[in-house]
Formats: C-alpha cells, sequence, structure tokens
C-alpha cells in the first residue's frame, strides 16, 4: 500500500546537478551548495551530504540553527551563515563553527567580543558583506564595506577576514543589472585583494551560475538548480538538470458523479455530465498550495487528471476517466514522472504565479522524506 504522502529524494540526481554545474564553472570557481530551508524541503542534512558528494566545497545556510542542524548531522564541512544572526543567535554559530558574513562595526564587535571569551582554538571566518543593488542585507558604502574588512582584521586572532560577497537582485530576469552589480563588487574586491590576497569573492546564485560566467569569481552559491530545479522557472533539462524531488500520494476513493454533483468546500466544480472523482489524501497540510484548485494535473498510471475543485488541507480530488482505469491504491504523482508524463515543480509555479522554490519548500513536514540513490534505497 502506498504512503499517504511521500517525498521521494533522489539523492544521485543532486550529486549528478553539483558535479554538472562544477563542470561549468570558470576556474579557479568552486560551488558552495545552499542547503537553508531544509535544503530547500529536500531535508538539510542528505541534502548536504550528497552535494558534498558531487563535489562541493562548502555549505551555505540562512540561519545559525541551520548551521547546529547540520552540525548535529554530522556534517564538518565549512558552514557559511548567510543571513542575520542577532544577539542571542551568535552563541549558536559560534558553537556550530560557522562562518559569518558581516555588514556593521556593531555585529563585528560583538562577534569578535564573544569569540575571545569563549576562547574558541580557531578564528571565526568572517565575510564582509556589500550590497550592491539587492536594496536588503549587506553595506551599500564601498568605503564601510572596506572599513569592516580591516575591522575583522583587527580583532585578530579571534576573527579572520574570509571572504567579499554580494547578491544579486534578478540574475534570471536582468542580465544588465547582474552586470551593473558586478561592476559595482568588482572594485571591492580589488581593494580587499590589494590587503589580503586571499579572500575569497563570491556572488553567483544558481541563475547567474547558469547565465553569467563572469560572475564565477572564487565561489558560487547554488540552491535551488542543485535540487536540479530551475532558477529561470523554465524545463530543468534545458539545463542537464535533474529534479532531486518526487511527491506522491495515492487514490483512496473511486466514485460516480452524476450532472449537478461537485467536489470540495465552496462546490468550485461541479460535474456537467457522468464521471468519477478520485480522492487524494493529500492537500494543503502538505504543501499543496490551495491557489491550484481546479489548476493543475496529476499523473495516474502514467497519465494526466486534472484536479478538479478545492484543494482541502488533507485531500484533493481528481477527474478520471473511470473506475476501471484508476483504482483505490494506485499510486498518484503530484510532483515528478510517471512513463511519459511530468509534472514539474516549475509547472506548478508557473500557474500559481510563484517560482519553483516556494513550491518545493512548501512541502510540509508532515509528508516523510525517503532518500534513494537511483531507486537503490539509500
Ligand atoms: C545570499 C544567497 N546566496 C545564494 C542563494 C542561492 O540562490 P539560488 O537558490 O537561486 O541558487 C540564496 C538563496 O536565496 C541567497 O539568499
Amino acid at each position: 500500500m502506498a504512503l499517504r504522502a511521500l517525498a521521494r529524494v533522489n539523492l544521485a540526481a543532486i550529486e549528478r546537478n553539483v558535479s554538472r554545474l562544477r563542470s561549468g564553472l570558470r576556474p579557479p570557481a568552486g560551488l558552495c551548495a545552499v542547503v537553508k530551508a531544509d535544503g530547500y524541503g529536500h531535508g538539510a542534512v542528505p541534502a548536504a551530504r550528497a552535494a558534498l558528494i558531487g563535489g562541493a566545497r562548502s555549505l551555505a545556510v540562512a540561519t545559525a540553527e541551520e548551521a547546529a542542524t547540520l552540525r548535529a548531522g554530522g556534517i564538518e564541512a565549512p558552514v557559511l551563515v548567510m543571513g542575520a544572526v542577532s544577539d542571542e543567535e551568535l552563541p549558536v554559530a559560534l558553537a556550530a563553527r560557522c562562518e559569518l558574513v558581516a555588514w556593521s562595526s556593531r555585529f563585528v564587535d560583538r562577534v569578535a567580543a564573544l569569540r575571545s571569551s569563549v576562547g574558541a582554538p580557531a578564528p571565526l571566518r568572517v565575510h564582509v558583506k556589500l550590497d550592491t543593488g539587492m536594496g536588503r542585507l549587506g553595506t551599500r558604502s564601498f568605503d564601510e564595506a572596506v572599513q569592516l574588512a580591516g575591522r575583522i582584521d583587527d580583532a585578530a586572532p579571534a576573527l579572520e577576514l574570509a571572504g567579499a560577497m554580494t547578491h544579486f537582485a534578478s540574475a534570471d530576469e536582468d542580465p544588465e543589472f547582474t552586470a551593473v552589480q558586478l561592476a559595482r563588487f568588482e572594485p571591492f574586491v580589488v581593494a580587499l585583494r590589494e590587503r589580503w590576497p586571499g579572500v575569497v569573492a563570491h556572488a553567483a546564485n544558481s541563475a547567474a551560475t547558469l547565465r553569467e560566467p563572469d560572475s564565477h569569481l572564487d565561489l558560487v552559491r547554488c540552491g535551488i538548480a542543485v535540487y536540479g530545479c530551475d532558477p529561470l522557472n523554465e524545463d530543468p533539462l534545458l539545463h542537464g538538470l535533474e529534479p532531486a524531488l518526487e511527491l506522491s500520494s495515492y487514490v483512496a476513493a473511486v466514485k460516480p458523479a452524476a450532472p449537478g454533483d461537485s467536489a470540495g468546500y465552496g462546490r468550485r466544480w461541479v460535474a456537467s455530465g457522468e464521471t468519477w472523482i478520485a480522492t487524494v489524501p493529500v492537500g494543503y497540510g502538505d504543501g499543496i498550495r490551495r491557489a491550484l484548485t481546479n489548476d493543475c494535473d496529476v499523473i495516474i498510471g502514467g497519465r494526466r487528471y486534472p484536479l478538479v475543485g478545492t484543494v482541502s488541507m488533507d485531500n484533493i480530488t481528481v477527474e478520471v476517466a473511470s473506475p476501471d482505469v484508476v483504482r483505490c491504491g494506485d499510486p498518484v504523482t503530484i510532483i515528478g514522472a510517471d512513463g511519459s508524463e511530468r509534472v514539474t515543480a516549475e509547472e506548478l509555479a508557473r500557474r500559481i504565479g510563484t517560482i519553483n522554490y516556494e513550491i518545493l519548500c512548501g512541502v510540509s513536514a508532515r509528508v516523510p522524506r525517503v532518500y534513494h540513490r537511483d531507486g537503490v534505497s539509500a
């Protein structure tokens, strides 16, 4: 019997995606695998391990807690916490032996003081973030960024200046602005390298990695592409990427519907003729977005069938040809391939005006993840 809901993650696909991405890098760039948000819904620790097997040089997460999760899972590779870390979270970050990003002198001083008080053997590695146009984290001031680098260096041996970073705002849709950002970043890298030649410069996300070799620098920070999804929300196969996650369920009930019968809350679908409805016991509680109401297909037995009616928390309804073709217990593919049919996270995202990232991160914690390598249990 199929599980109610299951996310099957192919770790071999993650390994191959990383090695494919690496093979397209302009030397000397290496790849940092971004495994924040529980590895974009795939499971941070297994995804991190697979990425490292595929040749990732390091890992990145958004929060100190996520770094701690990797360490608790036995991951020893360098981990960069890219996001803001509050005073309360700093001890967690230090205990997780991660690298941090700074954009204010207050933060540098806090980290230095805490690190000195703990008296750890190795310096804490800090990257300075220049905001070249993302308008989120980082300082917009070149001078302040250079001063911060000096302040980090002054805090040796508690701290060590590790890197110079920036983040692209629209590498997926606006190459000109990406070039502008890169042009703003380069003088900063040059300035830092004059004093600290070993500083690691990094800027590119998945979209820039695929589209802008000039942006590869020393390190690219790839997330979505590692999981085999397309940063441009196109078909991942066009870039040789293999989606690693498949989301499935099964047919729990099949029943006839007569003209005028409806399915789901709000009666948003009403049968216009004699037909059959299969109920699949997954819903928005599992990450099937409610906006997909009356607007996506699932695959059963290698054929697409339309989701009809409102997506509820725990069930969706699907119009099927007949009870002879679709039977109780049949596996249902919600994201993934079956026979020659395929539903991608990109397709679901396009239908509801969002991005594949949100579809993947949306697969909820109540869906068990099962790991395999090309079909062999991992
Ligand atoms: C600072 C930073 N770098 C890299 C990434 C990875 O981006 P992507 O998943 O598009 O490769 C992210 C993700 O949002 C990020 O916030």
